[in-house]
């Protein structure tokens, strides 16, 4: 069934290292010895996620070890035996906010001694961190890195003999394949193709706190949305910090256009999503595979990051202005109800006022169906946090306002063109206020609507017809059930 793929001979194979089989069911062992003990105490864990969908992801693998080491989930933190902070350090805020949040919890495990405290995630990647958390927090016991989830059991079994741990080796350019997960969105999933990010863009941390740029075998990445696809999902997101890289390293003998035709021939998959992608690598190919796949769905998130081409110079991004406009226009050629998505930094050092207004008209040009704004952040041992040029604050500020108040006119816009459309959407959920039920969910092209309907249909398809439009939101009505 799958006898698509294409391999390149002349491409020199890089080798991936996996972590061994042995070292998994090693892992496996201990979870099942610990939930000898675990379940019969009736104990539970909470698990809270920051960032991005990569740490959703990771998150669901980090539940799925909690399930078998014996633990079940409870709904808020008091009720919770084993807490565990799943962090992102994209941003100088979340640091803060994590360091608020472990603060205070320090009454919390002064009243329930037994209780484990854990962080994980990127932020425990950045030089130093660890190390600092264990000597501030005395009442934090665990703390790991992203490479080393697969370690998970062999790491609570250690705390909870009671030691105190911080796990953060890099193990680059390592997969591990076949993890418990727990992914409890029954129409809906995350599937990994990619790790790590080779760009390095002058702002972001993530390639130093993700490692180097690895892709999943093909066969790998297809078998899991296969299980899924027989568990009942219908629609799956492709995730990497850069999907449009995938295979670049000649690991797989594939490019992102071949995965996403592979996987496109999944029996019983609707919906294929994917993201990030980045401007420099959304090839002709990955065009054609938009437009050609009839479940490739027609929406791209396409960080556009600025809209002056001499700040994308400097943020290393290694596109213009114009190349981006270009991609954009091509892609509506060939798929005209395609939509955009992106993000963009404002008062990336050295922005000027006329360098801002050239992001603003990129904005207007464009009309983007959402964009996620953030005011630049400097990030230790990036390459931008060391420009000499940086934005006030206030500056920045008043540039993210003016930003998001052009944006909102534009999602107004974007909306209006919706009037009438007719397509199918798959029901995520429910507003079950007052009398009405309101159901939402998206059309293929990621357009949220809202409809009254009832909640069974939840996780179906149903065609719906827009009537109306509010500020943020599509409202339809059934066509039929
Ligand atoms: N400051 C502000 N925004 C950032 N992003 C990444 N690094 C920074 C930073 N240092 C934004 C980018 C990226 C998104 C995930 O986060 O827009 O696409
Ligand atoms: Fe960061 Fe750039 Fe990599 Fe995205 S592509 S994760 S912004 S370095």
């Amino acid at each position: 069934m799958y006898n698509k793929m294409k391999f390149y001979g002349d491409i020199k194979m890089k080798s991936i290292h996996y972590i061994p089989e042995s070292e998994l069911a090693a892992q496996h062992t201990i979870a099942e010895t610990l939930s000898k003990e675990i379940e019969p105490r009736g104990l539970r864990f909470f698990v809270e996620t920051f960032g991005c969908q990569m740490n959703v992801r990771d998150s669901e693998t980090l539940k799925g070890w909690l399930y078998e080491t014996g633990y079940s989930e409870a709904s808020d933190k008091e009720q919770a035996d084993l807490i565990l902070f799943n962090t992102c350090c994209v941003r100088d805020h979340a640091e803060k906010r994590l360091m608020g949040n472990i603060g205070a919890l320090k009454e919390l495990k002064d009243a329930k001694p037994g209780m484990i405290i854990g962080i994980c995630g990127c932020m425990m990647q950045q030089e130093g961190m660890a190390k600092k958390l264990l000597k501030r927090f005395p009442h934090v016991s665990l703390i790991f890195g992203t490479n080393v989830l697969y370690r998970f059991p062999e790491m609570l079994k250690a705390v909870m003999n009671g030691e105190r741990i911080a796990v953060t080796d890099r193990a680059e350019d390592a997969i591990a394949e076949d993890l418990p997960k727990l992914r409890d969105n029954p129409r809906s999933a995350f599937v990994n193709i990619m790790y790590g990010c080779d760009n390095f863009c002058s702002y972001c941390i993530v390639p130093y706190v993700r490692g180097r740029e690895r892709s999943r075998k093909a066969e790998d990445v297809c078998s899991e949305i296969v299980s899924l696809v027989n568990s009942g999902i219908t629609e799956i997101t492709l995730l990497g910090q850069n999907v449009n890289s995938y295979g670049n390293d000649g690991s797989t003998g594939m490019t992102f256009a071949d995965l996403l035709r592979y996987v496109s021939d999944v029996p019983g998959l609707k919906r294929i999503r994917f993201m990030s992608s980045h401007p420099k690598d959304l090839t002709e190919d990955v065009m054609q595979a938009i437009a050609s796949l009839p479940n490739v769905c027609h929406h791209v998130h396409l960080p556009v990051q600025s809209g002056n081409t001499e700040i994308l110079k400097r943020m290393n991004r290694k596109y213009t202005r114009e190349q981006y406009l270009s991609i954009i226009e091509k892609l509506r050629s060939l798929v005209p109800d395609i939509e955009f998505t992106t993000d963009i930094i404002v008062g990336f050092p050295g922005e000027s006022e006329e360098a801002f207004r050239d992001t603003m008209s990129l904005v207007e040009q464009v009309g983007f169906a959402a964009a996620f704004t953030f005011a630049y952040s400097p990030r230790q041992g990036t390459a931008a946090a060391k420009m000499e040029d940086q934005v006030p604050e206030s500056v920045k500020k008043r540039r993210l306002r003016e930003l998001n108040e052009l944006q909102a006119k534009k999602t107004v816009e974007n909306n209006a063109k919706y009037i009438g459309h007719c397509g199918e959407v798959l029901v995520e959920g429910c507003d079950c206020r007052g009398d009405e039920t309101m159901l939402y969910g998206k059309y293929q092209n990621f357009k949220m609507v809202y409809f009254p309907g009832k909640p069974e249909l939840l996780n179906r398809y149903v065609n719906v017809i827009v009537t109306k439009t509010n500020k943020n939101s599509l409202l339809g009505e059934m066509i039929d059930a």
